[in-house]
């Protein structure tokens, strides 16, 4: 039986012609001008218009954006509504990725906040802005697990981990569609790249991928399965191929797994210009015939191709492309607009928000991302009456701070970080000696003989992560590391503050700096956040959500790796120097990793029942993994305990260590706490190639600790029968 959305749709449906039929697939950017808004008003008239994207152009996370305009777009809804024969409302898409006017941090750092709740009141607020300024679909969350820190885009994602990205993946669903996402300040998200971007070849935007049944089940499809199962409105599919078929001509992917398999219910929106890349990619020579594979292959709407519009209806009446599968397609976007409301109030309304509050939010994400990785000798937090020596290229910055792929925040609402210090600073003794301008090393080093401490702001622009901007080389530049040299050489305490959008490699400065705080790119608060982590009024407590490698020679190395054939050579930490004769295999800093003013130690890991049959684990009880955490230190702090599962003998060969679990919590300084785990069915099986879940009898080990190289252990039995 039909409900009363199914039967909505096709009462509308019925009552369309092939052209209004199609005119629902159709996407078209924004207009520039008055020319070009009076042309697309006159195609939403004639009913060719179901979606308008706020952007002019590809990349728009790097290149400069036409500011949100409620007027225009209000207008042409109206005629959208009022004017056009059917009065479908258009749906209003833009990119807002990790922020609107307030920035929220690169969503590759707030991954490392190990806080999907946060995350999700975050992208709520987020959510509420945009929505003020006329956008009611979001191109986001982007949650290509990456194991390739030179691929630019590695900062939208949410990093190495498949069930990190999981928990990513949902909280910033639930935080932009809420319970409903009528809602006027909530956003229909779009989760993307759907589906192996992450894995392009070299970390080569745009690139081949080559990924195996078992490695998208595995590592790929988890947070994509998450986003489905969490409501997520709509799917944006991906530019690469996958063993020699384009995702925008994959029927496997986006129909038979991302419908058949995971029950996907929303429409699948291409990617910018995507079709037009078929021809480029050499599996089809017309446009025709990229619009015929798109729509069979599962895509519902063109992304400003204008391939739909210009060839479906031909398509359809010479019979290459059955109607039904406009049909099809039309149901998926309607179904969208419904739930959206917009058939009841199509408008946007500027109800306005709390812009403090959403900063502070920023600055509480912000403060939870940000990764200490190194702190010898307690260097930092630093007293309040410190001379502080700042240089480096980023000490006045402000546009990198907010990091790519951000379309409406401001650069001049954004602080820099020598007036953080400053700020941070006031009313004590303590000072920043600073030389303003771009300044020559010798100059730099008269700057370091003022200071008591010397703090180097250091890392990459905005321009070198995000779209079509990848590196081949992801190590601090030449310049920095020679500063990074003469710093040291002064004797005093050298800190490095790394503003990056990427894990950079650290190994060239490491032995120069006593602390380093990756301050990622964080966004609206990244300066004031870097700035009171230093002076210890935040107690630092983000974690590494990917891999920090030492050279760009040691990529790809990733944490949940298979072992390799002889005694784990080249795996991550184990007999590292077997690996590379020229350098240990070991990362610089290893997934999960991420230091504390203050100590925790955790004790080991206590488990009533280490034995369980299989029937039993498949009847829903489960193994329970306690220990006391206790913080040792001086400061009251957060720590994330996460929990690994290794399968030890398997049907084919399974991971070191995979994430399963993990709890961020907060202790005063000498507190303990016993923290419960339970791992049961859906934490200890794995996909086969042909998607199936299987949970494997025998042996596995289990960790629980700071970060994945934890040694706190305890083994479990799973038995047949
Ligand atoms: C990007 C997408 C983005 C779209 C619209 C494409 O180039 O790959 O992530 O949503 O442009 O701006």
């Amino acid at each position: 039986m039909q409900n009363a959305l199914e039967l909505r749709i096709n009462e509308l449906l019925s009552q369309m012609t092939l052209g209004e039929k199609v005119g629902q697939l159709v996407q078209i950017s924004a207009p520039r001008d008055e020319a070009g808004k009076e042309r697309l008003k006159s195609r939403i008239r004639n009913g060719n218009v179901g979606s308008v994207i706020l952007a002019f152009s590809a990349t728009a996370g790097n290149d400069a954006q036409q500011d949100t305009q409620v007027e225009v777009y209000n207008e042409l809804q109206r005629v959208a509504v009022e004017e056009s024969r059917m009065g479908i409302p258009v749906l209003f898409g833009r990119d807002v990725i990790h922020g609107h006017r307030t920035v929220m941090p690169i969503p590759l750092a707030s991954a490392g906040s190990f806080n999907p709740e946060l995350v999700e009141k975050c992208y709520a607020a987020v959510a509420c802005e945009a929505a003020n300024d006329g956008v009611q679909w979001a191109f986001s969350p982007m949650v290509d697990v990456c194991h390739d820190p030179r691929w630019g885009r590695i900062i939208e994602g949410p990093g190495e981990d498949p069930y990190l990205a999981s928990a990513m993946s949902r909280a910033i669903i639930r935080g932009f569609q809420g319970e409903d996402y009528s809602e006027k300040d909530r956003l229909a998200a779009c989760v993307k790249h759907y589906l192996g971007y992450g894995a392009s070849e070299g970390g080569r935007d745009y690139h081949r991928t080559e990924l195996s049944d078992s490695t998208i089940y595995n590592l790929i499809l988890p947070p994509f399965r998450a986003a489905v199962d969490a409501g997520v409105a709509t799917v944006m599919s991906s530019f690469n191929d996958i063993n020699g078929q384009p995702v925008t001509s994959s029927k496997k992917y986006l129909t038979d797994i991302l419908r058949g398999y995971l029950n996907f219910r929303g429409f699948v929106v291409s990617d910018w210009a995507a079709l037009a890349n078929l021809r480029r990619q050499g599996v089809a020579e017309t446009e025709a015939q990229c619009a015929a594979m798109a729509l069979k292959a599962g895509v519902d709407m063109d992304m400003v191709d204008d391939y739909y519009s210009n060839h479906l209806q031909a398509l359809v009446r010479s019979g290459e492309v059955p109607e039904a599968l406009v049909d099809n397609a039309v149901r998926n976007v309607l179904r969208v607009k419904l739930s959206k409301g917009l058939f009841e109030d199509p408008y946007i309304h500027k109800n306005g928000y709390d812009r403090a509050a959403h900063l502070r939010m920023a600055y509480e994400l912000a403060a939870e991302s940000m990764i200490l990785l190194k702190n010898d000798d307690h260097t930092l937090p630093l007293a309040k009456h410190t001379k502080i020596a700042l240089a480096g290229p980023f000490k006045q910055e402000r546009r990198a701070l907010l990091g790519s792929w951000v379309l409406d925040g401001k650069e001049e609402e954004t602080p820099h970080f020598r007036e953080a210090l400053e700020n941070a600073l006031q009313g004590s003794e303590g000072a920043v000696i600073c030389n303003g301008e771009d300044i020559t090393e010798d100059a730099a080093e008269k700057v370091f003989a003022k200071g008591d401490v010397i703090v180097l702001a250091f890392g990459e622009s905005h321009l070198v992560s995000g779209e079509r901007h990848s590196l081949a080389d992801i190590e601090l530049t030449e310049h920095q590391i020679s500063l990074a040299r003469r710093a040291h050489n002064t004797g005093k305490p050298v800190i490095g503050v790394i503003f990056c959008g990427r894990p950079l490699a650290l190994q060239a400065v490491e032995p120069y700096l006593d602390a380093i705080l990756c301050a990622w790119h964080c966004g609206s608060a990244t300066a004031p956040v870097a700035a009171d982590i230093l002076l210890g009024n935040l107690v630092p407590n983000g974690k590494a959500p990917v891999t920090f490698v030492k050279t760009t020679g040691h990529i790809p190395l990733y944490y949940n790796a298979t072992p390799s054939a002889l005694a784990n050579n080249g795996y991550y930490d184990q007999n590292p120097e077997d690996c590379y004769l020229d350098i240990p295999a070991s990362p610089m800093y290893p997934f999960g990793y991420g230091l504390s003013y203050t100590d925790f130690t955790c004790s080991p890991i206590r488990c009533e029942q280490s034995t369980l049959t299989l029937e039993e684990l498949k009847a829903g009880e489960k193994f329970t993994l306690t220990v006391d955490l206790q913080n040792t230190g001086l400061y009251d702090g957060r720590e994330t305990l996460q929990l690994y599962i290794r399968d030890k003998v398997a049907s084919v060969m399974r991971p070191m260590r995979e994430l399963k679990a993990f709890q961020k919590v907060s202790l005063a300084a000498g507190e303990r706490r016993e923290l419960s785990f339970t791992v049961g069915y859906e934490q200890l099986g794995f996909y086969r190639e042909d998607g199936e879940y299987v949970v494997e009898p025998g042996g596995f080990d289990i960790y629980i600790g700071a970060h994945c190289l934890t040694r706190n252990q305890i083994a479990i039995q799973i038995k047949p029968c």
